[in-house]
């Protein structure tokens, strides 16, 4: 018996459809029949990460689901029978509420023309649906794909970076250094050069503006395409 319908999952929504042209990309298939534009076309060959999304998939034997950066232009829609592919649209909107990941690139100054911008978006959420503390490493591995001719990437980086280990383990040194200085722990007092250094800003952004990154918030894999 042959089948000939597609089914998927995109940003939680099932997607049933009986005629599709197996020469449509996933790309396509977003922005043409679905209207969803937020997933950019850049060079249409794999090499800028514009149209970045994440497909969940369920291994069967074991049960577990992997989350995977991939690039919707070079990816055929047949081939997400049975996945979920999430999009920028699914992960949150200004008119709902930014994602931590869309927000901390907002505000560290991480997206200027914006055109990459939901591609890199993308690779940041599917690194933390993957990996929900990542390394530095893993970070800069996660961002190979992902060109941005506007920022220079420092911003994106500094963004990103605090979401990862070393991070939280820096402003935990800094704060006991601060502690430290704030109890007499130097006998230059006032005049001590860490206590101004630690006293003027260095950042792009203010950190503790940032809402927490709460990994037990996310969509869940579509219980229906545990069954079929
Ligand atoms: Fe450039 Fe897909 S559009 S990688
Ligand atoms: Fe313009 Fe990245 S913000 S290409």
């Amino acid at each position: 018996m042959i089948f000939n319908t597609l089914i998927f999952y995109v940003n939680g929504k099932e997607v049933v459809d009986e005629n599709v042209d197996p020469e449509w990309t996933l790309l396509w298939y977003l922005r043409n029949k679905l209207r969803l534009t937020g997933t950019k076309l850049g060079c249409a060959e794999g090499g800028c990460g514009a149209c970045t999304v994440m497909i969940s998939k369920l291994d069967r034997p074991t049960g577990v689901i992997t989350h995977l950066a991939v690039n919707a232009c070079l990816t055929p829609v047949c081939a997400m029978h049975g996945l979920a592919v999430t999009t920028v649209e699914g992960i949150g909107s200004v008119r709902t509420k930014l994602h931590p990941v869309q927000e901390r690139i907002a505000k560290a100054h991480g997206s200027q023309c914006g055109f990459c911008t939901p591609g890199i978006v993308m690779s940041m959420y599917a690194l933390l649906r993957a990996t929900p503390k990542p390394s530095m490493r893993d970070l800069e591995i996660a961002f190979q794909g992902n060109l941005c001719r506007c920022t220079g990437y420092r911003p994106i980086i500094e963004a990103y970076k605090t979401f990862t280990e070393e991070w939280e383990t820096m402003q935990s040194i800094s704060k006991d250094k601060e502690r430290s200085l704030t109890n007499g722990g130097c006998p230059m007092g006032e005049n001590c050069c860490r206590k101004v250094r630690i006293a003027e800003p260095t950042e792009i952004f203010d950190s503790n503006e940032f809402h927490p990154y709460e990994p037990t918030q996310e969509i869940i894999f579509p219980p229906k395409l545990h069954m079929s």
